[in-house]
């Protein structure tokens, strides 16, 4: 069993996309700019938007976090939208999720400037992907697949089995899979919770990738010897016997699982990791699509 190194992979990528901004800087022009929308203090949406934050600055992105009270109106939220995208120095905007149950996530999407969707979550751009046009691939499955591809594990006429229709992770990484390109062209099972014989789907799969959301879901005996192994779960779990009173766990029960796979990503340290690293980049892409107008 090899281990998918997700740290060390983010860290290869965040160090191009450093050397590259690190020129553009050199040249003497503004560098790329990304801004998050951060609304309420939800303590995980705290801890990612300060951990994107710290990224950015790491890689010489400039970066700019607008924050607002939990009872902000859709309305006023809108209009905070409306004026990043008129912006001309921000060139990537994200509005971290989940929102207030008044807000519609739908349509605070759908008014992000689809040229700085950084997340890839504007309709338009995900159906670019669908079409295998050039755009912003949601983070999550763009991690992925760099993972895969960067780990030198070949896609291509595999059996790609995905568990978990998500809009951010398996609808999306199951179409990235399927397209007609070279670091994809698999054949890929979408399951979900209303998949039968959900077992011996699994036992087809020469990669599997676990996107359902319940801790150490995919066992021992739902996996083929030697398939490929993508954990996207992350799950903190309390234990009395950890120091810090809990354990992070994932969708795959790790110590059984690695057993039988000829690759396996871990959770923390797997998937994790690649997703700051893909959203850097489509800030990246962002900025050298907007130097063109
Ligand atoms: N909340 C959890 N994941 C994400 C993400 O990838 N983007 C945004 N905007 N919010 C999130």
């Amino acid at each position: 069993m090899k281990l998918i190194d997700g740290k060390e992979i983010a860290k290869q990528l965040k160090e191009e996309i450093k050397i590259e901004v690190a020129e553009i800087l050199d040249s003497g022009v503004d560098g790329p700019h990304l801004a998050a929308i951060l609304v309420g203090n939800d303590p995980a949406s705290e801890t990612y938007v300060a951990s994107k934050e710290k990224a950015c600055k790491n890689a010489g992105i400039l970066s700019s976090v607008y924050r607002y009270p939990s009872n902000i109106s859709e309305k006023e939220l809108l209009e905070a939208i409306d004026f990043i995208n008129s912006d001309p120095e921000i060139n990537g905007l994200l509005v971290q999720m989940p929102l207030p149950k008044h807000i519609s996530e739908d349509k605070v999407i759908e008014h992000i400037n689809p040229e700085k969707d950084v997340d890839g979550f504007h309709p338009l751009n995900l159906g670019k992907m669908v079409m295998n046009k050039a755009t912003f691939i949601p983070a999550t499955p763009y991690g992925i697949v760099q993972l895969l591809e960067r780990s030198k594990i070949e896609t291509q006429g595999k059996h790609v089995v995905v568990l978990g229709r998500s809009n951010i992770v398996g609808t999306p990484i199951s179409i990235l899979l399927s397209r007609k390109s070279k670091n994809a062209n698999a054949t890929v099972t979408l399951c979900h919770s209303r998949t039968q014989n959900l077992k011996e789907i699994c036992l087809q799969a020469d990669i599997l990738i676990a996107a359902i959301g319940q801790p150490e879901f995919v066992k021992e005996d739902m996996v083929k010897e030697g398939a490929v192994v993508i954990d996207v779960g992350i799950h903190r779990i309390e234990s009395a016997s950890s120091p810090k009173g809990y354990v992070i766990k994932g969708d795959v029960a790790f110590d059984e699982v690695s057993k039988k796979a000829s690759w396996i990503s871990p959770v923390p340290g797997g998937v994790g990791p690649m997703t700051i690293a893909s959203l850097l980049r489509n800030t990246l892409m962002a900025y050298k699509a907007q130097q063109k107008h």
